[in-house]
């Protein structure tokens, strides 16, 4: 029952899917979470469970509640009511700092990197290493080269301003940032929102590295064909309320907008047990 800081690491490429019978607990989860901002309800009873080597995407309309789910998983929102567990373990995430010391990093939809500074400043900024009392710059860009070749992302030098990067190339040094901790989860917002059609799918192919590293990936997208590109599952929030938890491979395009939109019936009303995978499950 001890509090603990959950110490399992990822490790290298394995399986994408494990059978089901077989899978371990989450290694992250929320329960029963509500949070409100005065009488908006942006969430209400969510549970949502995220499995190391899976990609869950988060989707839903304007205002459903997806950023707020991030400002809960990420530590920015401590909610009304609710649970956070890590392998299900109960945690007060209390502040981003806290959530990414126990191993949930997050990429937010601005990126929050220094546009002047260059890719490794970027990287190690607050965590620089020093030997004595100066900075390895040596160490420091050996790890920015691994960290961007785990994620087998190409930037022309790691000694050039962000400012001089792609979208998606910046987007690779944030993924690269967020992976410093060997975290457990990485969550995304929005990370192709600003992007072109080959930068998108290079950022596709970053979220595909980090599943097949083994980290649990939470993707929130508006843009369906990046959501069935990568996912695995597919979650739905509609008025802060889950509206479908869906198996990506078999879930059907329509389905899924139907839960968004609300026309689906059958998961409307916004239980709190975790929804079944869509049924619609004839493999091929
Ligand atoms: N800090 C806040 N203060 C007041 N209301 C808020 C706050 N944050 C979110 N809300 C409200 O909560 C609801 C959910 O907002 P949230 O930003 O989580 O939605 P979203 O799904 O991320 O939407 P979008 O796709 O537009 O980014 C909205 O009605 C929003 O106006
Ligand atoms: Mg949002």
């Amino acid at each position: 029952m001890n509090p603990h800081v959950p110490s399992p690491r990822p490790t290298g490429p394995a399986p994408r899917t494990a059978p089901v019978s077989a899978r371990p607990p989450a290694v992250l989860s929320l329960r029963g979470v509500s949070q409100s901002f005065g009488a908006v309800r942006a969430l209400v009873d969510v549970d949502l469970d995220v499995h190391a080597r899976e990609v869950v995407a988060v989707v839903g309309d304007n205002g459903a509640g997806k950023s707020t789910l991030v400002g809960v998983m990420s530590g920015v929102t401590v909610p009304d009511s609710g649970e956070v567990m890590l392998e299900g373990v109960p945690v007060q995430l209390g502040s981003p700092a806290v959530a990414r010391q126990l191993g949930i990093a997050t990429v937010f939809q601005d990126l929050a990197l220094c546009a002047d500074l260059d890719v490794v400043e970027n990287l190690f900024l607050g965590h620089e290493v020093r030997r004595g009392p100066v900075l390895d710059e040596i160490a420091m860009e050996r790890e920015a080269w691994r960290l961007l070749a785990q994620l087998a992302a190409r930037v022309p030098s790691v000694r050039v301003p962000v400012a001089t990067l792609s979208g998606g190339q910046r987007q690779a040094v944030a993924i690269a940032r967020a992976l410093l901790g060997e975290p457990r989860v990485v969550i995304l917002d929005e990370p192709t929102a600003a992007l072109g059609v080959t930068q998108t799918a290079e950022v596709l192919n970053l979220v595909e590295r980090l599943r097949d590293r083994g980290h649990g990936v939470v993707l929130v997208s508006h843009n369906m064909a990046d959501v069935q590109a990568v996912a695995d599952r597919v979650v739905v929030l509609r008025r802060g309320r889950l509206n479908g938890d869906f198996d990506a491979d078999t879930a059907r395009y329509e389905d899924i907008i139907a839960a968004i939109t609300g026309a689906s019936p059958a998961l409307s009303g916004g239980s709190r047990a975790a929804q079944p995978r869509h049924p619609r499950g004839e493999t091929s």
